[in-house]
């Protein structure tokens, strides 16, 4: 187990351990080396700064980084101060390549000013080659460069690029491993995710993911388990079990499990109260979960359920594997069995070829299910996916005229759907200091929609029964019972 390893301990002088994880608990006992020799030089220690992009299983990696980061001796600080920095990228959509030039070119002189600072980019937009192309070109001010496979390689990387001062690149395009028991810093200590399958085998046509993030990989079961143990032992009450589809855990398990029977094990931890899951595909979410997420006390009330778009033709096109039909199924079969379930959704709008009429089927969906949220994206061409070669690309001003108009009908339904729970008395898990107002917390309903109450600090992490006084809009202002 991670927290027991002491790094002062390893012998530094000898051959690195092959096997892993001993080899990077030797390699971040070598990085603590350099960073006592920086803060006797410097009188302080390194500081470090780690930015993530995209999605939960990115902010999961991140947690990954900054606990190792810390073994090493660094500390965290803000992107101005930080001796290193590292940019946890994304690509799913283009925007977030762009964000992440943008970002660089920003650096690009401060790193001039600082030659000792180190630059990392790892994630997503690092595995496609055309990328790191370009930063081994253009971007040479930067140090190291990894992709999503070898994440647990961080420390052995670091040590490399100290010792070598030379640019280290490490990508790899697929991996079949999972390394477990590495440190990781939780963002916060009462909540966190777990990663519970790694890549994608879907292929929807429009996405990059599963050939940025390889191969749907599960992890066995009990090391899940040891580690949601781990956790609640630790003080987490909420777990959210992070896979780019949840619903086909375990299949390719020596020993197949289904979601829904992970998800009964997870139940019977003691010290967890909350379970919540992402991402859902629809077309294998069984009756099994539906069953299981009925008869739960911890299951929360929410299912985050993509759509992606309305209409048949183009789900067909996108390679969802579902009809508009059986999707509408789908959602009456969920709401029959947990009526006070929250549902929301992933749309595209402007898929090569949709039509006007492909759009209306769209909102005709949205008008039917009345979702609690959707995230709506306008198409981005991914080079490399089938979609991205296909004909008849929407023009981006059609594009645009149907993404407002989606997203009008989205936020009038949410606003009505939120609504429907003022003047109940629910409970509340208080997450922060609400960013408006100091004298004010912000907690989470078991249905994912936020709370805003007068309370201080000392409730951060305590679950408290909250009368819901005013829905505005996404969100409610509350008032606690009996405090
Ligand atoms: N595995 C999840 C989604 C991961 S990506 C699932 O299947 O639901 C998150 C969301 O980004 C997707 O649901 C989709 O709506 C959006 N997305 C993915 N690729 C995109 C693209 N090329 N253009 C616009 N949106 C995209
Ligand atoms: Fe992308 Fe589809 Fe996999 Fe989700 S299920 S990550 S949208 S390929
Ligand atoms: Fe982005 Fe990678 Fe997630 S592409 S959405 S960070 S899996």
């Amino acid at each position: 187990m991670y927290n027991e390893i002491d790094l002062d301990a390893i012998d530094t002088t000898q051959e690195p351990p092959t096997e892993e994880p001993a080899r990077q608990y030797y390699f971040m006992a070598k990085c603590r080396q350099w960073v006592r020799e920086f803060e006797q030089k410097n009188g302080r220690r390194p500081f470090a700064f780690t930015q993530t992009f995209g999605c939960q299983m990115n902010a999961r990696d991140s947690e990954k980084l900054r606990g190792i980061l810390k073994e090493m001796g660094y500390e965290e600080a803000s992107e101005e101060k930080a001796d290193f920095v590292i940019y946890n990228t994304c690509t799913v959509r283009e925007n977030a390549n762009t964000r992440v030039y943008g970002r660089l070119g920003q650096l690009k002189p401060r790193k001039k000013k600082h030659p000792h600072m180190m630059i990392g980019l790892c994630g997503c937009m690092m595995q496609e080659p055309e990328v790191v192309e370009k930063l081994k070109k253009s971007y040479r001010f930067v140090d190291i460069i990894f992709g999503t496979h070898n994440i647990y390689k961080f420390a052995e990387l670091v040590a490399t690029r100290l010792l070598s001062g030379r640019m280290v690149i490490d990508i790899w395009k697929d991996t079949d491993r999972i390394v477990e028991d590495l440190p990781n810093q939780r963002k916060y200590t009462f909540k966190s995710g777990i990663n519970i399958m790694f890549g994608c085998n879907n292929f929807c046509s429009y996405c990059i993911v599963p050939y940025v993030r390889g191969r749907e990989r599960s992890r066995d079961p009990k090391a899940i388990i040891r580690e949601i143990e781990r956790l609640t032992a630790d003080g987490v009450s909420e777990v959210m079990l992070l896979g780019q589809n949840v619903n086909s855990y375990g299949k390719t398990l020596d020993t197949p499990m289904t979601f829904a029977g992970l998800l009964k094990e997870i139940e019977q931890i003691e010290g967890l109260r909350r379970i919540r899951f992402m991402t859902s595909h629809p077309k294998d979410l069984s009756d099994e979960l539906i069953e299981v997420m009925k008869n739960s006390k911890k299951i929360c009330r929410h299912l985050h359920l993509p759509v992606q778009s309305g209409s048949t033709d183009i789900l067909a096109k996108m390679n969802r594997r579902y009809t508009k039909e059986q999707y509408l199924e789908l959602t009456e079969k969920i709401r029959k069995a947990v009526p006070d379930i929250s549902l929301t959704t992933d749309i595209i709008v402007g898929f090569p070829g949709e039509t006007e009429e492909d759009f209306e089927e769209t909102l005709d969906v949205v008008r039917k299910v009345r979702y609690d949220s959707a995230f709506t994206f306008i198409y981005s061409k991914r080079t490399g996916t089938p979609a991205a070669v296909m004909e008849n690309q929407v023009p981006q001003d059609v594009i645009k005229d149907r993404f407002d108009r989606l997203l009008k009908e989205v936020q009038a339904i949410a606003a009505e759907t939120c609504a429907v729970h003022e003047g109940t008395v629910q409970e509340v898990l208080v997450e922060d200091i609400c960013d408006h107002d100091p004298l004010m917390v912000t907690g989470r309903l078991s249905n994912n929609l936020l709370v805003h109450f007068h309370g201080g600090r000392e409730l951060i992490g305590q679950y408290v029964d909250v009368e819901l006084k005013e829905c505005r809009g996404f969100y409610y202002i509350g008032q606690a019972i009996g405090i």
